[in-house]
């Protein structure tokens, strides 16, 4: 029955429930997801900087040194983990070293040792390289310590393998679950994001002993995929005072307004990352942005990163985001869905425009899943979280911006009856906001409602943060079209669709419409807008070549 009845209209009338029972795959995630007590957002973050304090991240000649690093690395404690990754065409190799202790990182850094060229900055952090031994291995082979498995946990899978992968599914819910496992961000991936991190927060540590760079954004709310960047929020003294010392710190006054001190501090910040660093390279200071960020790349990790250095409000939104993502197992494959389509099909870019973001297009979709669907939400409301908040939930930044909402999904009492499949809900969520009336209403998500635009931007997303603000400001008119014209065409297509041929369900969304004076104009608004980006007094530099790549060739 199973194998025959695989047309669409079998399909629609799925309901989750049922595809549980018949794929293993899907089956597999969801009881992962529903018997895992869920880990609260700041108890994950804490576990994982223990984490990356008790590594050290060792180069190596190849994967195979890891027997040898063991037996070294285990005269200074016991080592827990070890995991090893490669990048770079001519592949660098790498493996991150755990430690049971965070003293035996101590021990092994200050054991460890520079090069004797004089032309190098001897910097200290806890990445390193295995100089090769004079002793023989067959030696430390025979040494009766039990030798750990090294986890290989490089790669990114390749987008042919994904390919292969989708169209040798079931169904779109099942290519939506296969899409989400194995593109979403590994624990190898987690790990560099923290040691880069922690890199950063060394080396200031000097000056200011309790300064803290928190990694927020995709690379931790449990929306991020392989490869993505790294928001980084670095507060140089991260302690709340409730000190009644007589003995106060004399400090520097501010020289001039806070925020031309904030960005005369991150230039400095800059400075040291360009000058000190070892592994970083390509800074770039935006320093006129709203949030002033300093960009730059970790080759050691491959991580490109985004610095700012201003409040916590960016960390609280992760928290927000990554509760959403764990209340229901639908919420992170759609997202993943969704963001991937508007990738493929030219609505968002890796670098900052008049394009909608990655992270308005997660509002968009948490905002459809608040409302009923078939009668039933399968996300609460912000405001139902807040109503829900204890003493300790409580967080305003130190400009006034209230955090505040339940931390701990544990004690939340929010169940959805909605059973609808994966796919459906895709396809429910291009019908939305293909209906959505971007002209005079905003999405909110402080309740589930539309609210009318304050403004005349193109596209109003309340930021549920910070309510006065619109998180897609910078939306043009243009893209807004270009985004309703998309999602048209990805609803027909998913509705339309009856056989699983050639690129079929997901992929089919994924390919750009077939109209080539469409796509010539919109290849050409884009180098337009890409100009205007360069042309503006601080230039927006490119993330990455791929864009620069795409201009050039327009
Ligand atoms: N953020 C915010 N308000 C905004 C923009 C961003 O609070 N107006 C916060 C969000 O927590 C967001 C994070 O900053 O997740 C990082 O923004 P960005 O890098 O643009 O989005 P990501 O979610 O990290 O997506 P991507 O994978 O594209 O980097
Ligand atoms: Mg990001």
């Amino acid at each position: 029955k199973l194998i025959y009845l695989k047309n669409s209209a079998y399909q629609k009338h799925r309901n989750y429930s049922q595809i549980l029972q018949e794929k293993n795959s899907i089956e597999k995630v969801t009881k992962r997801l529903n018997s895992q007590k869920y880990v609260p957002f700041m108890q994950e973050i804490n576990f994982r900087m223990d984490e990356a304090n008790r590594s050290i991240l060792v180069q190596v000649h190849s994967s195979q040194s890891y027997k040898e690093l063991y037996s070294y690395c285990n005269t200074f404690g016991n080592v827990k983990k070890m995991m090893h990754y490669s990048c770079g065409v001519e592949p660098m190799h790498f493996i991150i070293v755990e430690f049971e202790e965070e003293s035996n990182v101590k021990d092994i850094l200050s054991a460890s040792t520079h090069t004797e060229d004089s032309q190098v900055v001897p910097t200290y952090s806890q990445f390193l390289w295995f100089r090769a031994s004079s002793r023989k291995l067959s030696k430390l082979k025979q040494s009766k310590t039990a030798v750990l498995t090294c986890e290989d946990a490089t790669t990114i899978v390749k987008e042919s393998e994904v390919k292969d992968m989708l169209l040798k599914c079931e169904d779109v819910s099942e290519q939506m679950i296969t899409l989400y496992e194995n593109t979403k961000l590994n624990d190898v991936g987690s790990r560099l994001r923290f040691l880069t991190a922690k890199q950063l927060e060394s080396t200031v540590s000097g000056m200011f002993p309790n300064a803290n760079a928190f990694p927020f954004g995709s690379s931790v709310n449990g929306c991020g995929k392989m490869g993505c960047d790294l928001d980084l929020v670095l507060r140089l003294d991260n302690v709340k005072e409730n000190n009644k010392s007589r003995l106060i710190y004399h400090c520097k006054a501010y020289s001039g307004s806070e925020r031309s001190t904030s960005q005369r501090h991150m230039e400095t910040i800059g400075d040291i990352i360009h000058l000190f660093l070892p592994g970083c390279s390509q800074v770039r200071r935006i320093l006129q942005a709203k949030v002033p960020i300093i960009k730059y790349h970790q080759h050691l990790t491959n991580v490109e990163c985004d610095l700012s250095m201003t409040n916590m409000s960016g960390v609280y939104m992760s928290d927000f985001l990554y509760m959403m993502g764990s209340i229901d197992p639908r919420v992170r494959p759609l997202i993943f869905a969704v963001r991937k389509w508007a990738s493929e099909v030219g609505l968002t870019n890796p670098s900052p425009g008049r394009w909608i973001s990655n992270f308005s297009l997660t509002l968009l979709v948490l905002a459809f899943l608040q409302r009923p669907i078939n009668s039933e939400p399968i996300l609460p409301s912000l405001n139902t979280l807040t109503k829900f908040a204890r003493p300790e939930d409580k967080y305003i930044t130190e400009d006034g911006i209230n955090c505040t909402f339940l931390r701990d999904l544990n004690l939340l009492s929010f169940k959805t009856k909605n059973q609808e499949s994966l796919s459906d809900l895709l396809a429910e969520f291009f019908e939305f906001y293909s209906q959505f009336d971007f002209g005079s209403k905003a999405i909110c998500l402080n309740e589930p409602v539309s609210l009318t635009k304050p403004e005349h931007s193109a596209m109003y997303i309340v930021n549920p943060l910070e309510r006065g603000l619109n998180v897609s400001k910078n939306v043009s008119l243009e893209e807004l079209e270009k985004f309703k014209v998309e999602i048209r065409s990805a609803a027909w297509a998913l509705e339309s669709q009856e056989n699983k041929i050639g690129n079929w369900g997901l992929l089919s969304i994924f390919e750009r419409r077939n109209n080539p004076s469409q796509f010539t104009l919109s290849s050409k608004h884009r180098m337009m807008e890409v100009s205007t980006l360069f042309n503006e007094e601080n230039p927006i530099e490119f993330k990455n070549n791929n864009v620069k790549n795409q201009v050039e060739s327009i």
